[in-house]
């Protein structure tokens, strides 16, 4: 293994086209070379702690880390296509910040390829050696993924990871949060901050995403199904109403802790399945506020009433839409996060794509990588550091630290922010310091 000026990389050859500022392998324009262990300030390796405590990594998502000595987890970055380098760019020099100011901890980040690019150079949306590194992380940072035009004889689009990482890892449950910043570039009249403060819950791995790949297309009709098992909904369900008990804040409208189901069980037996479990689940979690709603009503009520709602429990499809339809309300896909959770194994990704129309023309929103970020460091246990990076992204939005322009998207693009954020972690320590 090479050091060269703080980091560590496993590949020789590729040590010397590091810089020192910014760890990353995509710094050197043209270089986007996978497999760098570039680890921000030490190690590698023989620096990582198991996590041989027996918990759960899922039940970490919203705990308070018990950190004693410096930590040093091993993260996998996939910065994907489109804009997606330049966020996740964005994002790790945030986190390096982070992790100078917070202290305690290190992030030993491993890049790798994967997406629509990748599987133009290679004939895989990701190289096995991803696959095995992402196996083998405490977590993974993703950017978004996808190239319009880049599709497979079926028509439907190579590159995308939904089909590998969710259902091959088996993680259910898709947490969207969607929270209102000031000054973010919302189209509704008369929201406050935090008016809108909600989680889409999105079933992950089934519904009518299961048909991933497997419709029945012939030169007269086409068909995918949509499939819930018993398992599916009760532990998403149950993922929910604890999501609700987390949660610090109630719905802003009344501070209840409210689960709303969302469904079309008035026309789908798979859907009057899913609320039956449902309201069984409910049972259990007597404390939270309990509803079911259908789909049609939930996207009117998401924009006419959004502060009526604490956590949304949904199928895969309407999780999809729905909380495109949620980042809309607040700003723009730019300021939407997300984490795919499973019993092992998370990754943290913005709900948005690889907005080509704006790729490397300085306009993209690094906050939804960001916070996916922020995120990751939760579930990591790491929930002070996490808070200083919400807190410094809530500071950077009421002091009008961002350029904006109409639909959410930044005037100067991802460095900006980055920097913006970065000037705001420094000057929130010193304060706290003092
Ligand atoms: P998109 O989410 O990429 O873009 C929709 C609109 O939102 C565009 O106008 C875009 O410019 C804007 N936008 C998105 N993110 C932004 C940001 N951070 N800052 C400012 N503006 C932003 O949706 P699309 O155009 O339908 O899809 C593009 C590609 O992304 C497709 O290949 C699609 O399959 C893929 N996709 C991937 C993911 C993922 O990797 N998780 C998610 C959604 C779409
Ligand atoms: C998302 C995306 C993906 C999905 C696509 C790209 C497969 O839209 O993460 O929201 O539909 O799940
Ligand atoms: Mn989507």
């Amino acid at each position: 293994m090479t050091t060269r000026a703080g980091l560590a990389c496993r590949n020789d050859q590729r040590a010397g086209r590091y810089s020192a500022k910014i760890p990353t392998p995509y710094c050197n324009e043209g270089v986007r070379e996978p497999c760098c262990l570039s680890p921000f300030q030490k190690g590698g390796r023989g620096d990582f702690v198991s996590h041989e405590d027996g918990v759960e990594r899922h039940d970490l998502l919203f705990k308070e880390a018990h950190v004693t000595k410096t930590k040093t987890y091993r993260i996998v970055v996939l910065p994907g296509d489109g804009i997606g380098p330049e966020i996740v760019e964005a994002a790790l020099d945030v986190l390096e910040t982070v992790q100078a100011v917070a202290g305690g901890f290190s992030l030993a980040c491993e890049f790798h390829r994967a997406g629509a690019g990748c599987y133009r150079d290679t004939g895989e949306a990701i190289t096995p050696e991803a696959l095995e590194a992402f196996r083998n992380a405490d977590a993974t940072l993703k950017g978004p993924v996808g190239l319009p035009d880049v599709r497979k004889p079926d028509g439907t689009e190579a590159g995308l990871l939904g089909g590998i990482l969710r259902v091959g890892f088996d993680l259910y449950a898709n947490v969207r949060p969607i929270r209102l910043y000031p000054n973010a570039a919302t189209p509704l009249a008369g929201c406050e901050p935090d008016g809108i403060d909600y989680v889409i819950v999105r079933e992950n791995t089934e519904g009518l995403y299961l048909s991933r790949g497997l419709g029945l297309v012939t030169p007269h009709a086409a068909t995918d199904s949509l499939l819930l098992t018993a398992h599916g909904c009760e532990r998403i369900a149950r993922f929910a109403f604890q999501t609700a008990l987390k949660k610090q804040r109630g719905a802003p409208e009344d501070g209840r802790k409210r689960v709303t189901l969302v469904d079309k069980s008035n026309v789908l037996r798979s859907f009057a399945f899913f609320r039956r479990i449902f309201l069984k689940v409910a049972e259990e979690f007597p404390e939270v506020a309990t509803e079911c709603i259908y789909v049609d009503a939930a996207a009117a009520a998401l924009v006419s009433h959004p502060q009526h709602f604490q956590v949304i429990v949904t199928e895969n499809l309407f999780g999809d839409i729905l909380s495109d339809l949620g980042g809309a309300t607040i700003g723009g896909l730019g300021m939407c996060p997300s984490a795919n959770i499973g019993e092992r194994r998370a990754y943290f990704e913005p709900i948005h794509g690889s907005a080509p129309d704006i790729a490397g023309r300085r306009l993209a929103n690094p906050v939804s990588q960001i916070m996916s970020a922020a995120m990751m460091l939760k579930y990591l246990g790491e929930s002070k550091a996490a808070a200083m990076l919400e807190g410094a992204l809530w500071r950077v939005y009421a002091q009008r630290r961002i350029p904006f322009k109409a639909g959410g998207a930044v005037e100067g693009g991802a460095s900006i922010v980055a920097k913006a954020v970065k000037l705001a972690l420094r000057k929130g320590n010193k304060v706290q310091a003092a």
